[in-house]
């Protein structure tokens, strides 16, 4: 094991299966997994303030503003459950969210370990996006690549499926758009720091754990659980 803590953020594009990926991770080396997307849907379903300001942006395909999203990552990662590390999910997005997490990190003594970047080309996010069904517990599939064992259900919690809001053609399109806008330049960012670890994010999802494990351990961090 590589030190005390791990801290890793998942960059890629809507639909690169950062979530996916996060979830296999987090279950694995014992970290929570920080979706800020997640955070946000949690908060449009509960109807709080910062839920309704947040679909704004969303439902138009639309980054949060920093000033909303940047506070929400500050108070997560000083929680308990985050002192052995953590993996931050679609968080930082633009350049300055990633100067801020740094501003956050360093004064709580922490720095980020890798940026691991999921490179999958455009065509595949479509189709990935329009396949996809989510749960409410967190769990995600495909109607072709990662079926649940009985239709529309969800294997782990028996709750029924839907479809994101936001997976609709012309919202990806958009989502897309911004993720080239203002997501892609960080990848030169973390790159100029040396942290940036390009993962092939195109083969099955088993696959791609497997190439991030490899990274993993080959860097020194050993499985917890
Ligand atoms: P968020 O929820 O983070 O959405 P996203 O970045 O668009 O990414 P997705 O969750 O759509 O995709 P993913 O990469 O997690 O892929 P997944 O694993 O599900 O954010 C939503 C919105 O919130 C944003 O648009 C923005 O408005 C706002 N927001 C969030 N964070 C923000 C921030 N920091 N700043 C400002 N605004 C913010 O996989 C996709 C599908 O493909 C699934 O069906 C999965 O089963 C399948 N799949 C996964 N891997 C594979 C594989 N290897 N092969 C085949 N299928 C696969
Ligand atoms: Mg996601």
């Amino acid at each position: 094991m590589k030190g005390e803590s791990m801290i890793l953020i998942l960059l890629g594009a809507p639909g690169s299966g950062k979530g996916t990926q996060a979830g296999v991770i987090s279950e694995r080396y014992g970290i929570p997994h920080i979706s800020t997307g997640d955070i946000f849907r949690k908060n449009i379903k509960e109807g709080t303030q910062l839920g309704r300001k947040a679909k704004e942006y969303i439902d138009k395909g639309l980054l949060v503003p920093d000033e909303v999203t940047n506070g929400i990552v500050e108070s997560r990662i000083l929680e308990n459950d985050c002192g052995e590390g953590f993996i931050l999910d679609g968080y930082p997005r633009t350049t300055d969210q990633a100067q801020v997490l740094e501003t956050y990190l360093g004064k709580m003594g922490k720095s980020i370990d890798a940026v691991l970047n999921i490179d999958v080309p455009d065509e595949q996010v479509v189709e990935r996006l329009s396949g996809r069904f989510m749960c409410r517990c967190g769990e995600t599939y495909h109607t072709a690549y990662k079926k649940p064992e009985v239709e529309g259900i969800c294997n782990k919690c028996g709750k029924e499926l839907y479809q994101r809001d936001d997976d609709k053609p012309e919202t990806v399109i958009e989502r897309l758009r911004e993720y080239y806008r203002k997501t892609a330049p960080i990848i030169d960012y973390y790159n100029g720091k040396g942290l940036l670890v390009r993962i092939d994010g195109t083969p099955m999802p088993d696959k791609v754990t497997e190439l991030i494990e490899k990274f993993l351990e080959e860097s020194g961090y050993g499985t917890r659980r």
